[in-house]
């Protein structure tokens, strides 16, 4: 009993049993050492004076005297082990020396890039997605970065948004799932380890639900909502230790979220008890004034603060305001206290205060530029994140001895617009990204030939490139178009409201099928995009998003059979932007549909099918996968059991292959009503020619949780389906009882 009451005084002294001063102790003391000033410093973040994703108030020589004088925390966008050395040298001549953070978007890779985040979510692969940002955060800590701002685990379900690229899709459940690989991956070992960077869950909150699709507009949506379907995510990002938080630029219901005291404070830092902290999404704290939500930067940096955030991006108002505030008494210096901890306290897990320059490191940097191994796993990890759509008379894989092989469209030869949105490593270096036209040529066979012809720009009405293209798509015996939409058509502020094909690409594509070579189309986008006429005339589409440095490569592994494609949609795909937003775990309504054609009197519309072009999960195979057996270990539960579902899958085609089994289910009544089907678990199974798996889902009644309207969080007792199936349409039911 002794001991016990001796380590527990020593606990709360902050001392642990070795003797050292625990990190909640060493940030108490230096914060007993700061003034006012330097404790906002903190709090303070500036964009070092390259890629600027926002209006930014920036003089350098005046931001490099602030750092002098400990009045900044952290910079981001400076990158590079002499470019942070050189700005933590500024930091060391202030006062306490206490070292910069430094932040960076490393999105989808770094020096490596690899698929947009929406392209990995079609992977349906937790491990590579997970090794996807252990490379990243590799190169990145190579490159003197100590903190990415990932992963966004906004869930999205509208395609007009350009940031769906940077998420993992339309659902809650996968979208925490690959949110949690990102983060496991990105923090590796702990923070501290040399290869780790900080991660960020963002944007905190329901950016995603911009009304309209249109970027950085507002949502408004009940607390039942927000919590169960976009706040889910956040919560167990939260629960797993993820470093920090940023919030987003909309209002929620009427309160910006950078001031948003219920999500930032009662959730975030009251139940979900949470202790790193929240930086500010660039120049949101400034931008309440346009809201119309503070009359001043004085009230934005007082309703900020307030509300939770911890640390202002580029807003420049934190400085300006936050000493006045505290002085004049409206601000608590508790607050203030709390927020700079927060930082300190990450910046001594780090081992910052050891050894400031730890992660500047010229050799490392060195090692991570061009890592081969990175570039091996970047193509796996592209060639896995392409979805075939259809295939009819298996016209893929081709055959590498092709005569002929015409590749016509605007990406054929792209090099830059393979990275995607987010590639702020790259620095014009070209030859390290491999193009579609190399990718497909290196595997063609010697006595091959491949041609090519751009046909049209992306997005403009010249149709003076089409002749050749015809031309040339006559001499070959295939011809791969590449169409789809420019990396920078999808990502922050590249809201659309026509997801079409751009310019006169659908009409290229028309005239290349009048000649009735057989084509393959390739489209690569950031988002789903709407292209019915080449849905019911192509006969083989695979989607590509935007691959990476690799993509050529991952591209031609797929055309020619290297590898299966077994990618599935993250998201529906909608038959016109009219149907948006669409999901697959809609509500069923008080007049659901009979079906896609039904239009009496139901929920639908009268000009158009109800189902999305290709729905949520959809995804073939060069092979044939069949369901059999499904079977459950009993149909009727009581209170804490485990109910195991299985189900045979056989691969029966002329390839091996992977599926993504998915499990669904349906609570049939509730006290709120609950989605048509609600994804409740997946399997990627790697299934030869010719054999079967038994696939095993167990499900407990905390999977049948859900937030009521005053937002507990519980079960009840009744009837559930369960559905499984190799997309959310197409699946086998089997109905239980299950009782409290
Ligand atoms: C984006 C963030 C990003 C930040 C820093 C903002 O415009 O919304 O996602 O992390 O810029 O570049």
């Amino acid at each position: 009993m002794k001991k016990v009451y001796f380590l527990l005084t020593i606990a709360a002294l902050g001392i642990n049993v070795h003797g050292q001063k625990t990190v909640d102790q060493k940030v108490a003391e230096l914060l007993s050492k700061m003034t006012l000033e330097e404790k906002v410093g903190q709090m303070v973040q500036y964009s070092g004076f390259e890629y600027a994703t926002g209006p930014q108030q920036s003089n350098s020589a005046a931001v490099l005297e602030e750092i002098k004088k400990g009045k900044v925390g952290s910079m981001l966008n400076v990158a590079g082990a002499d470019e942070t050395r050189a700005f933590q040298k500024l930091a060391q001549q202030s006062r306490l020396k206490i070292p910069l953070l430094f932040g960076q978007d490393v999105i989808h890779g770094y020096r490596t890039t690899f698929p947009v985040n929406l392209g990995q979510a079609a992977s349906w692969d937790l491990a590579m997605i997970e090794k996807s940002e252990r490379i990243a955060a590799t190169e990145a800590s190579a490159y003197g970065i100590h903190w990415t701002f990932a992963p966004m685990v906004d869930i999205a379900r509208d395609p007009r948004w350009g940031r769906v690229m940077e998420g993992s899709g339309e659902d809650t459940y996968l979208g925490t799932q690959i949110g949690l690989a990102r983060i496991k991956g990105f923090q590796g070992k702990g923070l501290g380890s040399l290869d780790a960077v900080m991660a960020c869950a963002k944007h905190f909150a329901a950016y995603g639900a911009a009304v309209g699709g249109r970027d950085y507009n507002s949502v408004d949506m009940s607390l039942r909502q927000l919590n169960e379907t976009y706040l889910s995510p956040f919560k167990a990002a939260a629960e797993a230790g993820v470093a920090t938080f940023m919030n987003s630029f909309n209002d929620i219901n009427g309160i910006p979220a950078t001031a948003n005291q219920y999500i930032q404070r009662a959730l975030l830092k009251g139940k979900w008890n949470y202790k790193g902290f929240v930086v500010s999404d660039w120049g949101s704290i400034g931008e309440m004034i346009p809201h119309g939500y503070s009359k001043d930067a004085n009230e934005a940096a007082e309703k900020a603060i307030l509300g939770g955030s911890d640390m202002d991006m580029e807003s420049r108002v934190y400085m300006a305001e936050l000493p006045k505030l505290v002085k004049e008494g409206k601000i608590d210096v508790r607050l203030v206290d709390d927020a700079a901890g927060r930082i300190l306290t990450k910046k001594f897990e780090m081992g910052l205060f050891d050894d400031p320059y730890r992660f500047s490191n010229e050799k490392r940097q060195k090692e991570q530029t061009d890592n081969p191994e990175n570039r091996k796993f970047g193509r796996e990890f592209g060639s896995k994140s392409i979805v075939l759509l259809k295939n009819k008379g298996n016209i893929l894989p081709l055959s590498k001895s092709v005569k002929t092989v015409a590749l016509i469209g605007p990406f054929g030869k792209e090099t830059v617009a393979n990275h995607g949105f987010w590639s702020i490593a790259f620095k014009d270096d070209n030859q390290r990204i491999i193009s579609q036209f190399d990718g497909i040529k290196n595997q063609l066979d010697k006595n091959s030939t491949l041609l090519y012809a751009k046909g049209c720009n992306v997005d403009d009405q010249d149709k003076s490139m089409f002749a050749e293209a015809v031309e040339t798509a006559k001499k070959a015996d295939v011809v791969i178009m590449t169409l789809g939409e420019g990396h920078d058509m999808s990502g922050e502020a590249k809201s659309r409201s026509n997801i079409g094909f751009s310019g006169v690409q659908e009409d290229l594509l028309k005239e290349i099928a009048k000649t009735g070579k057989p084509v393959v189309l390739m489209i690569n986008a950031g988002r789903p995009l709407i292209f019915n006429w080449a849905a019911d005339n192509i006969p083989a589409i695979t989607y590509n998003w935007w691959l990476g440095t690799e993509a050529g490569n991952s591209i031609a592994d797929v055309l020619f059979g290297a590898v299966n494609p077994g990618g599935k949609l993250p998201m529906s795909f909608p038959r016109t932007e009219g149907q948006i937003p669409i999901y697959y775990n809609h509500y069923n309504t008080g007049r659901p549909a009979k079906n896609n054609t039904d239009r009496n009197y139901v929920s639908a519309y009268i000009d158009l099918d109800n189902d999305p072009k290709f729905p949520f999960g959809y995804g073939l195979s060069y092979t044939d996968f069949k369901y059999s057996d499904m079977s459950l270990s009993s149909a009727n539960l009581k209170g804490n059991q485990t109910l195991n579902i299985s189900v045979t899958v056989s691969n029966t085609g002329k390839y091996d292959g992977e599926e993504v089994v998915q499990l669904y289910i349906r609570d049939l009544f509730g006290k709120v009503v609950r989605p048509v089907k609600e994804l409740k678990g997946f399997r990627k199974v790697f299934i030869k020619k010719g054999e079967s798996r038994k696939i095993d889902f167990n499900l407990t009644p905390e999977d049948l949780k859900f937030f009521d309207d005053d937002l507990n969080y519980d079960w009840e007792s009744g009837e559930f389906d369960m559905m499984v199936g190799t997309n959310s349409q197409d699946v086998q039911t089997k109905r239980i009882n299950w009782i409290k």
